[in-house]
């Protein structure tokens, strides 16, 4: 498959930048705790977690560290779900969403159609720290970002673009484009045609001192309707903590989050007295109940036309990763390695 955009290539140009703006607002670290640390994260998380790992051991915060956890996922241009390289709105626009929460202040901080900026999980923190709201969009938040000295980049690469045309070309037989030749066609633009791209990333970390951070960051649903907002910035819908209880994030179609609040749900099902599995699966069975009370949102059998995927750890470090339909993965570091675990699912067929 050809990849016309090196990701050498890329982190070479950028790399200076990325670091710089990642340092805007991150706090001081301590001297590590006596805790097991636990990180968890959506599947393309798996190695950034490392990187999160490595921070929470050297007792930096665990919300910098999450930040800085999905800092490589959205400067990554292979990854077609978040930040640069993530498939654009349908006029070919990439907007992003991104949301932090820290457990031992119970800030928040999100950010909602950002453009032009690599690193939005990184101004939503700053949105948590340097302001007295919570959320910033669109035009404002790109005001904001660039106040903090957030440099502009293009983030839609070439093969987000040619996968952005090849979708515009063919969507509709009637209208005024016209279909590019066969030929014409790079290798690696059907399989992102055949299904939308609904990814994101989310990680929760929970470090050595006990305490929760956690952050969720994504381009969005690729072809969204320009100025469409998901569930990632949205706290109690894409994440959520309590820095008594746990943490919770969530990918996937993010309306049905907004529909339930499901990481709230999630979290203040732990609160309760679950454990993750139960909690997240309690989740899963609401958005699986309510959301095909709406036809659009409902199939033939019954079940969502749609999947969503949580990702949980508890206060004491117990962690799960469950969905509607079978196939999704949680990344997981748990102290010793990293790895990919099965989320279980609701149903067992897709
Ligand atoms: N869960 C990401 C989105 O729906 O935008």
């Amino acid at each position: 498959m050809r990849r016309p955009i090196h990701r050498r290539e890329f982190l070479g140009t950028t790399a200076a930048a990325s670091l710089s703006t990642l340092a805007i607002g991150a706090a001081a670290a301590r001297p590590p705790g006596p805790k097991r640390p636990i990180v968890v994260a959506s599947a393309n998380g798996l190695k950034a977690i490392e990187k999160a790992m490595e921070m929470v051991k050297q007792g930096r915060d665990p919300l910098d560290a999450a930040i800085e956890a999905v800092a490589i996922v959205e400067a990554d241009p292979t990854d077609h779900s978040v930040g640069l390289g993530g498939l654009p709105n349908e006029d070919g626009v990439v907007e992003l969403d991104a949301a932090v929460m820290h457990g031992p202040t119970h800030g928040g901080g999100s950010v909602a159609s950002l453009r032009n900026i690599l690193h939005p999980a990184a101004v939503a923190r700053l949105v948590m720290k340097r302001t007295r709201h919570v959320l910033l969009v669109g035009e404002g938040a790109l005001r904001f970002a660039r106040a903090h000295g957030f440099p502009e980049i293009n983030l839609l690469t070439e093969e987000a673009r040619q996968i952005w045309l090849h979708w515009k070309e063919t969507r509709d037989p009637d209208d005024d484009w016209v279909p590019p030749p066969p030929e014409a066609v790079a290798a690696f633009v059907p399989e992102y045609i055949r299904k939308r791209v609904t990814g994101t990333i989310h990680c929760s970390v929970l470090d050595t001192h006990g305490d929760l951070g956690c952050t969720t960051t994504t381009s969005g649903l690729s072809w969204k309707i320009p100025g469409r907002v998901g569930d990632s910035p949205i706290l109690g819908a894409g994440l959520y903590l309590d820095n008594e209880v746990g943490s919770a994030g969530s990918t996937g179609v993010g309306e049905a989050n907004l529909l339930n609040l499901s990481s709230h749900l999630v979290v203040e099902g732990m609160r309760a007295g679950k454990g993750p599995k139960d909690a997240v699966m309690d989740a899963c069975k609401r958005i699986a109940t309510t959301s095909v009370r709406d036809p659009k949102r409902r199939r033939p059998d019954g079940r969502t036309t749609f999947d969503v995927k949580f990702y949980a750890v508890s206060k004491d470090g117990t962690f799960f990763g469950g969905s509607i339909y079978p196939g999704g993965k949680m990344a997981v570091h748990d102290g010793d390695s990293a790895k990919l675990v099965d989320c279980e699912p609701l149903y067992d067929t897709k």
